[in-house]
């Protein structure tokens, strides 16, 4: 019987369409994750075939060393900048990820970050929960209208565009940077391409992230890059944490060289860069934006499909690498 060894308990639909084409199932016990010694630990065997893997696993040489007959890896998530997919390739392993289906949620939750800041929603509610209350006053939170203001989208793949659909409804200019032109974004939407990443970035009063994690994106907004940002502006990441320089971006967030930013992702994942969470211009989520019955649920059976599909013969979808 085909092995497969899960590294966390996906949905139950995934499961059971596996446990249904009689798949046999070692599931990893606790919400967190292993860490890469327990892991290894856990993978030693030539038993197992196939690896749910999760976006927090290291995916790695010594994972295929530690189980050798590994033939797939299906990564239950977007990005998969986890797994060393270039050692995959060597050892004939194929990758996949679970793209689209948490689109709409992390962009939701994009629009909601911008939402949390230009409308100080977050700061409003500490105060309450403080008992800070004293009744309306003309001067209390004052925030900024969303409308009018121009945004900036770096990437415009299925976040990315999701997030310049959601905005036609708020009066709200983008503009955009990617590799190419995206000519249906700018139909759809009115957004405008910005070959040049420093051009956007003195343009927008908000920008926002949707660019994978690779090496032409490490550190992509680094010092000099919030330099060039508007003082008034704000900076959303929902794509990956080290695409910040979380360190640099707690600088200019001390200094004022922006106004705010609101992150569901950090550099340091679990751990946030010192200082970062005293600053009051801040939004801060734990790595949430996907976190939705419907995404995650949609994402177990892309991930199960991959296994499924690999194993019966059939093409495999989502492939990576
Ligand atoms: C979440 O961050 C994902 O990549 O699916």
């Amino acid at each position: 019987m085909n092995k497969i060894f899960l590294t966390r308990k996906i949905p139950e639909v995934g499961i059971k369409m596996l446990e249904e084409k009689g798949f046999e199932l070692d599931i990893y016990p606790d919400e967190h994750a292993p860490s890469h010694e327990e892991l290894l630990e856990r993978l030693k065997s030539s038993e197992y075939v196939g690896l749910v893997s999760l976006l927090t696993d290291k995916i790695d040489s010594s994972v295929f060393d530690a189980s050798p007959n590994i033939k797939i890896v299906a990564n239950y998530a977007t990005g998969f900048n986890n797994i060393d997919v270039e050692e995959a390739k060597k050892r004939g392993v194929v990758v996949t990820n679970t793209p689209g289906v948490s689109a709409l949620a992390v962009a939701e939750h994009t629009v909601a970050l911008m939402l949390a800041l230009t409308t100080r929603l977050v700061e409003g509610d500490l105060f309450m929960r403080e008992g800070k209350f004293k009744g309306w006053t003309p001067y209390n939170f004052v925030g900024t209208d969303l409308s009018g203001k121009t945004i900036g989208l770096i990437g415009v793949g299925n976040i990315g565009g999701r997030v310049a659909h959601i905005l036609k409804g708020f009066g709200v200019n983008v503009i955009y940077n990617d590799v190419a032109k995206n000519e249906k974004i700018e139909s759809d939407c009115g957004a405008v391409f910005y070959s040049d990443v420093n051009e956007l970035l003195k343009a927008a009063d908000i920008v926002s992230l949707h660019v994978p994690l690779m090496d032409s994106t490490h550190h992509l907004i680094n010092e000099s890059h919030l330099k060039i940002m508007k003082p008034t502006a704000f900076l959303i990441n929902t794509s990956r944490g080290p695409v910040v320089d979380e360190v640099a971006l707690v600088e200019a967030l001390k200094n004022k060289t922006i106004a705010g930013a609101g992150l569901d992702v950090f550099e340091f994942e679990p751990n946030l860069a010192d200082g970062l969470k005293d600053l009051q211009n801040v939004v801060l989520t734990p790595h949430i934006a996907s976190a939705r019955e419907s995404a995650r649920n949609d994402m177990a059976v892309l991930a199960a499909q991959s296994i499924v599909d690999f194993f019966e013969g059939n093409e495999v979808k989502n492939k990576v690498g």
